[in-house]
C-alpha cells in the first residue's frame, strides 16, 4: 500500500432510512481507514450521500415536502447512524454541496469541448426507480432487467457521452491492471461483459420538464444531469474541497463498493475518467449482498434489519465484528440471528472476554512480578500476524485477519490450561511470573489487533489492562508493559 491511502464508500441514497446493507460498506471502509492509520499512512476516508434524481424526488413528493428539506432530515439519519457505529470518516460529501456542483459542471463542460457529449434523439426503456435506460433486448418478460419493474417507453432528445469508444481501452486496462476490479470473480464478470456486449453510449442528460432536481447541464440548461454522472463525482470533487490540503490525493486508493453498483463504477466512472484525461482509481473491491434468512432485505417482505435494534441489544463493537467475521468479504452473506448470538457468546464472550477477565483476576489475586524476559512463544505469534496484515488488508480480507488474531485468542485460552496459573502460584512463582506476563503481553497486542474492528472494544481492553497511552500503531509483545495500571472493570462482551 502507498503512503497515503484515499478510501471511499458509496454515496447512500437519501430516498430511504439505511439499513443493514448501508452499515456494511461503512464498517468495511472504516475498518481498512482505520488500519491504514495504524499503519502510519495518511488517510482520507470519504463518505456521503446521493441527494439527486428520480427517487430522491419521488420520495420527497409522496412525503409532501421538498427534496431539500426531505434530504436535510435524511442526511442527518445516515450521519447519526455512523456516529453511533464508530464510522471514523474524515470527510462527509452531499451532491447538493455547491462545490460539488460546480466541479461536476466544470468536467461536464470539459467533455463537452473535448467532444465526448453529443445531443442525440434517443428512444428506450426506462425503468423510473432504477433510473436506467434498457434496449428492447435487455427487457426481461417486458420488465426491468435488474429489478423486475415495469419499464416505459420513453422517446426524447438527450445528451450522451460517448462511452462506447473507450470499450478496447477499459478492456486493456482492466488486463493489465489486474488488482484494478476485485475480487477476481468480479473482474472476470466485468470483462465477461466488455468482450461479449457492444458497449453504448451513455445517457447523461434528464430533460429539466420531466426532472428538475438535478444539476443543470452547463451548455444546455433545458437539462438536468443523470444522476449517476453526478454521484461518481463525488470521489474526485471532494479532493478539491474536503480533504485536507497539502496532499494529492486523487486517483483514490480504493473505492468500496456493493456488488450491485459494479457495473457504474467499474464501466461508467472508469470511462468518464478516461475522457476527462484523469488516473483511474487503484481498485474497486465489490462486496457481497447479505440477505436475511435467505431473502432479499426488503420494505415489502418487512424483513429490513434496522442497525440500531442490533447495536441497541449487543452492542457496537459486536455488530461490527459479526458482518466482518461472518463471511468472507466479496462473497454473499446471510444474516440469522442465531448466528449472530452464537458468534457473541463463542468468539467474544468465551474466547475473548473471559481471557481478558481471567488474566486480569489471576494478576490481582497471585501479584506475580512483571517478567518478559521469556515470552513463551507468544511474541512469535504476534510478530507473524503482524507481518501478514498487511497482504491481507490491502486484499481486504476482513474475516482472514480475525482468523488470525482469534488462533492467538485461542492458544492464549489453550495456554491457560496448560499452565495452570492457580497450582504455579503454590509451586513456582517465577514460571506463574512468565505465564502472566506472557498473556497479558498477548492481551496488550491483541487490544491492538482488534482496534480497526472495534475501536470501543480495544479501548476499554486497553484501559483494563492498564495502558495508559495506547498510541495508534500496532503493538509487539513487550510493548504493554508492567502490571501496575490494571483496573479490571466489567465483562467486555456481557452474557446475555
Ligand atoms: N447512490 C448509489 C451509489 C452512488 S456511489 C457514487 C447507491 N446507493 S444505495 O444507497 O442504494 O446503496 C449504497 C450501498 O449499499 C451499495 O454499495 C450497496 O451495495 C449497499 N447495499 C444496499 N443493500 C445491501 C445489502 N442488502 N447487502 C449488502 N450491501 C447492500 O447505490
Amino acid at each position: 500500500m502507498d503512503e497515503i491511502a484515499y478510501i471511499t464508500t458509496p454515496l447512500y441514497y437519501v430516498n430511504a432510512e439505511p439499513h443493514i446493507g448501508h452499515a456494511y460498506t461503512q464498517i468495511a471502509a472504516d475498518t481498512l481507514a482505520r488500519y491504514c492509520r495504524q499503519s502510519g499512512k495518511k488517510v482520507f476516508f470519504l463518505t456521503g450521500t446521493d441527494e439527486h434524481g428520480q427517487k430522491i424526488q419521488d420520495a420527497a413528493d409522496a412525503r409532501g415536502i421538498s427534496p431539500r428539506e426531505h434530504t436535510d432530515e435524511m442526511v442527518g439519519k445516515f450521519k447519526d447512524l455512523w456516529v453511533k457505529l464508530d464510522i471514523s470518516n474524515d470527510g462527509f460529501i452531499r451532491t447538493t454541496d455547491e462545490e460539488h456542483k460546480e466541479t461536476v459542471r466544470s468536467l461536464l463542460n470539459k467533455l463537452y469541448e473535448k467532444g465526448e457529449i453529443e445531443k442525440r434523439s434517443y428512444t428506450g426503456w426506462y425503468c423510473v426507480p432504477d433510473e436506467r435506460f434498457w434496449r428492447e433486448k435487455d427487457l426481461e418478460e417486458g420488465k426491468c432487467p435488474e429489478c423486475g419493474r415495469e419499464v416505459e417507453r420513453i422517446r426524447e432528445d438527450n445528451y450522451f457521452f460517448l462511452m462506447s469508444a473507450y470499450q478496447e481501452k477499459l478492456i486493456e486496462y482492466i488486463n493489465s491492471n489486474p488488482g484494478y476490479i476485485k475480487p477476481d470473480i468480479r473482474r472476470n464478470e466485468v470483462l465477461g461483459f466488455l468482450k461479449n456486449n457492444r458497449l453504448d453510449d451513455l445517457c447523461i442528460s434528464r430533460p429539466k420538464s420531466r426532472l428538475s432536481w438535478g444539476i443543470p447541464l452547463p451548455f444546455d440548461e433545458n437539462y438536468v444531469t443523470y444522476v449517476w454522472f453526478d454521484a461518481l463525482i463525488n470521489y474526485y470533487s471532494a479532493t478539491g474541497y474536503i480533504a485536507p490540503p497539502g496532499v494529492n490525493w486523487w486517483p483514490a486508493t480504493c473505492h468500496l463498493i456493493g456488488k450491485d453498483i459494479l457495473t457504474t463504477h467499474s464501466v461508467y466512472w472508469s470511462t468518464m475518467l478516461m475522457g476527462l484525461g484523469l488516473p483511474l482509481p487503484r481498485k474497486i473491491f465489490a462486496h457481497g449482498w447479505w440477505t436475511i434468512t435467505g431473502e432479499k432485505m426488503s420494505k415489502s417482505r418487512g424483513n429490513v434489519i434496522a442497525p440500531l435494534d442490533l447495536v441497541e441489544q449487543w452492542g457496537v463493537n459486536a455488530f461490527r465484528y459479526f458482518l466482518l467475521r461472518q463471511v468472507s468479504f466479496g462473497m454473499d452473506g446471510n444474516f440469522s440471528e442465531e448466528q449472530f448470538i452464537s458468534r457473541y457468546e463463542t468468539d467474544l464472550a468465551n474466547d475473548l472476554g473471559n481471557l481478558l477477565s481471567r488474566v486480569l483476576s489471576m494478576i490481582s489475586k497471585y501479584s506475580p512480578s512483571y517478567d518478559p524476559s521469556r515470552p513463551d512463544g507468544f511474541e512469535k505469534l504476534s510478530e507473524d500476524i503482524s507481518g501478514d496484515l498487511e497482504e491481507l488488508y490491502g486484499e481486504l480480507r476482513f474475516s482472514s485477519v480475525l482468523d488470525r488474531i482469534w488462533e492467538i485468542v485461542k492458544s492464549a485460552n489453550v495456554y491457560v490450561e496448560r499452565s495452570a496459573p492457580w497450582n504455579l502460584a503454590k509451586s513456582d512463582t517465577e514460571r506463574l511470573s512468565q505465564v502472566l506476563t506472557s498473556l497479558y503481553e498477548t492481551l496488550g497486542c491483541v487490544a491492538s489487533l482488534i482496534y480497526p474492528f472495534m475501536p470501543g472494544a480495544s479501548a476499554e481492553m486497553n484501559r483494563q489492562l492498564g495502558i495508559e497511552e495506547p498510541g495508534l500503531g500496532i503493538r509487539r509483545w513487550g510493548d504493554a508493559g508492567r502490571f501496575g495500571n490494571i483496573k479490571k472493570g466489567d465483562p467486555l462482551f456481557p452474557k446475555k
